[in-house]
C-alpha cells in the first residue's frame, strides 16, 4: 500500500518505519527540515531502541522515504496518517492547530479517493472536524473517508508495542474504509476492534486516564502505608493477584510523567467539563500525582534535618527508563524543590543529562552513579534505569558522606540496603523493615 505519515514524532516515525518494514511504500513527512535531513541520513531524531535499524533497512530496501513536501506526499498516497502533536493548552484542552493545518493540506492535495487516518490523540469529535475541514477546503469533488486509529505505544518500547499491540482500534463511519485499515494491520495478527469514530477517539483517553488512575490510586495508598507501617509493594502484589485487578501499573513511586498521561488526564477533564459531566475523579488523580514529589522531598528534608547546604545525589532524570524524554519528568520538580531548599544537586542519568541542562543548567552533572554519590548527604533515586538496580552498595556506601538512600521507585530490597549500612526510605514502605524480614 502507498502510505504517507505526517509528523515524525514518536508515534508518526515508529508507525511509518514499521509499516515500511511490513512491505508498504511509506513517505514520512515533517515540516522540520533538520529532522528530515537526519532521517534521510538514516539517523533517528528520537532515542528509541530498534528505530534506527528499521530506518536504515527501509531506506536500503527503497520502501521508506522522508520528505518535507506534504502536498506531493499526500498526492502519492492512498492512506494518509495524521500523527502530529496535540499539546495541552493552559485550559487543559488539546491544541488542535497542527491537526487542522494538516487537514487543510490534505484537502488541497486530494487527487483521488484517500483514507485519512487520525493517529494523533484528539478529543472526541475531532474526526468529524477533520472531515468538515476537508469538505470545506477540498479541491474538486474527490472522495475520502476519515478513520480514527488511536496509538497505545509506550516510549522505550515503541517498536515492540507497534508490532505487538494488545488491540488495534479502528473507528470509522464507512465500513469499507475500516476494512482497508484492517488489511494494513493484518500481518501483525493482533485483535482488532471496529467502532464508530467517537468511541475510538474516547477509547484512547479512557485507557490512558485509567492507567493514570491506577498509579494515583496506588500512590495515595502508599501514603497510608507509611502512616500504618505497611509495605505498598506487598499491598500491590496482593491486589494485583486478583485477575480482575491485574498487577500492572500498580508500581508506587513519584507519580506519572511523560508526554501522554498528564496531558490526556487534563484533556479528558476539559472534555468532560465541556459536556457538563463530572470530572472530580480525574481531578483527584491529578492532585495526587502533583503531591507525590513534594511528599517525597519532605521526607528527605525531615530525615536529613533540613536541606540547606546538603549535597543530594540524584540518580535518573528521564520521565522513565530507556528514554531521554523529560516531558513532565518528576526529576524537574524534585530538583526544583531541592534547590529552593538550598540543597546542592549532583545528578546522573544514562541518557537525559544533555536535555536536562535546559531545565537546570547550574546543577552538577556526574559521570556515573558513584561519581554523583561522592561526598553526598543522600542518594535519591528518581528513575529506575536498569543500571541502577544492581548498584554496588558497598562501593556506594564508601563514597557518600552520609548513608541515606531514598528510593523513589521502590527498586531496592530495603533489608539488603539497610544491611549495607544505609538508612533506607522508599515510597510507602515500612520504615523499620520489620514487614520484610
Ligand atoms: C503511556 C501509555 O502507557 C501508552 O499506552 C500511551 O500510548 C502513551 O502514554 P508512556 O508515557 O510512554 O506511555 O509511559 P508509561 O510506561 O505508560 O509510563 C507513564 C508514567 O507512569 C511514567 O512516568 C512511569 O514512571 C509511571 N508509572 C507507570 C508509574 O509510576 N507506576 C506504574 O506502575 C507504571
Amino acid at each position: 500500500m502507498n502510505i504517507c505519515v505526517i509528523g515524525t514524532g514518536y508515534v508518526g516515525l515508529v508507525t511509518g518505519v514499521v509499516f515500511a518494514d511490513l512491505g508498504n511504500d511509506v513517505i514520512c513527512v515533517d515540516k522540520d527540515e533538520k529532522k528530515i535531513e537526519l532521517l534521510k541520513a538514516g539517523k533517528s531524531p528520537i532515542y528509541e531502541p530498534g528505530v534506527e535499524e528499521l530506518i536504515e533497512r527501509g531506506i536500503e530496501e527503497g520502501r521508506l522515504v522522508f520528505s518535507t513536501d506534504i502536498n506531493e506526499s499526500i498526492k502519492r498516497s492512498e492512506v494518509v496518517f495524521i500523527a502530529v502533536g496535540t499539546p495541552s493548552l493552559p485550559s487543559g484542552e488539546s491544541d488542535l492547530s497542527q491537526v487542522e493545518e494538516v487537514a487543510k493540506s490534505i484537502a488541497l492535495s486530494l487527487n483521488g479517493y484517500k483514507i485519512i487516518v487520525n493517529k494523533s490523540t484528539v478529543p472526541v469529535g475531532s474526526g468529524n472536524n477533520v472531515r468538515d475541514l476537508i469538505l470545506k477546503y477540498r479541491n474538486g469533488k474527490n472522495d475520502f473517508d476519515v478513520v480514527s486509529n488511536p496509538e497505545f505505544l509506550r516510549e522505550g518500547q515503541a517498536v515492540y508495542d507497534t508490532l505487538h499491540p494488545d488491540r488495534i482500534v479502528i473507528g470509522a463511519t464507512n465500513h469499507s474504509a475500516a476494512l482497508k485499515i484492517v488489511e494494513l494491520y493484518a500481518p501483525l495478527e493482533r485483535p482488532m476492534l471496529m467502532t464508530d469514530l467517537a468511541s475510538a477517539e474516547l477509547i484512547k483517553y479512557a485507557s490512558n486516564c485509567f492507567l493514570a488512575l491506577k498509579i494515583s490510586y496506588i500512590n495515595a495508598l502508599s501514603q497510608l502505608c507509611e502512616s500504618v507501617n505497611a509495605d505498598i509493594a506487598l499491598v500491590a502484589k496482593g491486589m494485583g493477584a486478583d485477575s480482575r485487578i491485574g498487577p500492572s501499573f500498580l508500581q508506587a513511586g513519584l507519580g506519572y510523567g511523560g508526554s501522554c498521561l498528564p496531558k490526556d488526564v487534563a484533556a479528558l477533564i476539559a472534555t468532560s467539563q465541556r459536556f457538563g459531566c463530572d470530572a472530580s475523579m480525574l481531578k483527584a488523580v491529578q492532585v495526587i500525582n502533583t503531591e507525590q514529589p513534594k511528599h517525597f522531598v519532605d521526607k528527605i528534608k525531615k530525615a536529613l534535618g533540613g536541606l540547606d547546604g546538603k549535597t543530594i545525589a540524584v540518580l535518573g532524570l528521564s520521565f522513565k527508563p530507556n528514554t531521554d524524554d523529560l516531558r513532565e519528568a518528576k526529576s524537574i520538580e524534585i530538583i526544583r524543590y531541592l534547590l529552593s531548599e538550598k540543597a546542592l544537586v549532583k545528578a546522573y542519568d544514562p541518557a537525559a543529562m544533555e536535555n536536562f541542562k535546559r531545565f537546570h543548567p547550574t546543577i552538577t552533572y556526574a559521570n556515573s552513579p558513584y561519581d554523583a554519590a561522592q561526598d553526598a548527604d543522600a542518594v535519591v533515586l528518581i528513575t529506575e534505569w536498569n543500571e541502577f538496580k544492581q548498584l554496588n552498595l558497598d562501593r556506594l556506601r564508601s563514597v557518600v558522606k552520609q548513608p541515606y538512600l531514598f528510593d523513589g521507585r521502590n527498586i531496592y530490597d530495603p533489608t539488603r540496603v539497610r544491611r549495607s549500612g544505609f538508612c533506607y526510605e522508599g515510597v510507602g514502605r515500612a520504615h523499620n523493615g520489620e514487614a520484610i524480614e
